[in-house]
């Protein structure tokens, strides 16, 4: 029986990507650069290294990379694409979209395509607006992605914030789920009384980047860390018990969940509030640093390929940034991982062979 088509309908991710520039700055090279030790930076974040992209690298080129591993896991051509939803503080330019560009580099013809700028929430945005869309039988095939070249906006003089910010890309194809499958629930908010607390402040329609804003640095990263850290713990904590209240789930129900990946303070305070033990919190921030709304498509891609979700499982999303904005999400994992994938259609193909020769026909 055919739907009606106001009735709302399920997502759910089908295919994931993810890509890092190759170059490696590690603590010792920043070492170099500003009064800073790797000791403080592996103590007070976790973080280790982070990948920064080549001069002539936009942020659509690290899209297109992690787009295209997405559509190959999701089995599906840049045509079957009619939504295209880039989350990026740092697109290639304020027009056009980073969204279009990505869209004319992997030659999505079909597809309708817009940045959205939630900083570092803005894949758990992006979840939720593609799910709304899914739901409203307004797109069929959504492409989620969370990219940024933060070394762009990112002050190499200032200690308090050049350690943290890394460049990367992660990638989403979200697709129809059958009722209780896929994304459960979507909780998302902001503040922006609490705008100036991490801020570029020049550069935009408000304070347009003269001489004196260039010799301050004031088209970079402004941050006040510590005023940061207090809000973050609080509202992801918050947030991921309100999407598994909406779901109608506990933190024992949780196979693993993924957090934005700001700083290991952080994600240990969150998890030792909601007593989620930590071999379920997914942790890459020594490998790639603050990623902004990357990290947690690219730790999802990660946690996929290394086959630590299955079928059935649950899985959350929980991020805080800038804005200030947050929010969590809970899906019941429906991809296969690939090599389950792999090794279920080699089953078929073998069984197809089989079923040939017993019946003397070729396949
Ligand atoms: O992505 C979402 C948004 N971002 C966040 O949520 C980030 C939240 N905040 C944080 O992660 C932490 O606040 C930071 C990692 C940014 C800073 O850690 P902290 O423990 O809050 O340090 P602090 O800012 O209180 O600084 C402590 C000391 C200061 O020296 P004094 O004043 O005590 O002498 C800083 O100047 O550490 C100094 N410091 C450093 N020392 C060596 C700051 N940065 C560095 C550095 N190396 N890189």
């Amino acid at each position: 029986m055919s739907r009606p088509p106001d009735a709302v309908r399920g997502a759910t991710i089908v295919g994931t990507g993810m890509y890092v520039p190759e170059r490696i700055l590690t603590n010792a090279d920043l070492e170099k650069m500003v009064d800073t030790t790797d000791q403080w930076i592996l103590d007070r974040t976790g973080i280790r290294e982070r990948h920064i992209a080549a001069c002539d690298q936009a942020s659509s080129d690290l899209a297109v990379i992690a787009s295209r591993r997405a559509l190959e896991a999701a089995k599906r051509a840049p045509d079957d694409l009619d939504l295209i939803i880039v989350a990026t503080t740092t697109p290639d330019r304020i027009l056009p979209s980073c969204a279009c560009t990505l869209q004319q580099k992997l030659g999505a013809r079909r597809a309708a395509a817009y940045d959205l700028f939630a900083a570092c929430t803005g894949f758990v945005y992006g979840l939720g607006q593609a799910r709304a869309l899914i739901g409203a039988h307004m797109a069929e095939t959504v492409l989620v992605v969370g990219v940024e070249k933060l070394s762009s906006i990112v002050d190499y003089t200032d200690r308090n914030t050049c350690v943290l910010f890394g460049d990367g890309a992660g990638a989403a194809v979200l697709r129809e789920a059958p009722p209780g499958e896929g994304i459960l629930s979507v909780t998302i908010q902001s503040d922006g009384n609490l705008g100036e607390v991490l801020e570029v402040p020049a550069g935009g329609s408000a304070r347009a980047l003269d001489e004196r804003g260039l010799l301050a640095h004031d088209h970079k990263i402004k941050m006040r860390g510590k005023e940061l850290f207090k809000v973050a713990v609080r509202a992801m904590d918050e947030s991921l018990r309100q999407a598994l209240s909406d779901a109608g789930l506990t933190c024992d129900d949780l196979k693993l969940v993924i957090p934005h990946q700001a700083n290991r303070r952080i994600i240990d305070a969150m998890r030792e509030r909601l007593g989620i033990p930590a071999e379920k919190v997914v942790l890459n921030i020594d490998r790639y640093g603050n990623t902004s709304s990357a990290s947690i498509p690219i730790s999802l891609d990660e946690a996929v390929r290394e086959g630590r979700l299955e079928p059935g499982d649950y899985v959350a999303f929980v991020a805080f940034g800038g804005g200030v904005t947050w929010g969590a999400s809970v899906m019941r994992w429906t991809q296969p991982p690939p090599v389950a994938a792999a090794l279920a259609e080699a089953t078929v193909t073998r069984k197809i062979a089989s079923l040939a020769a017993a019946t003397g026909r070729a396949t």
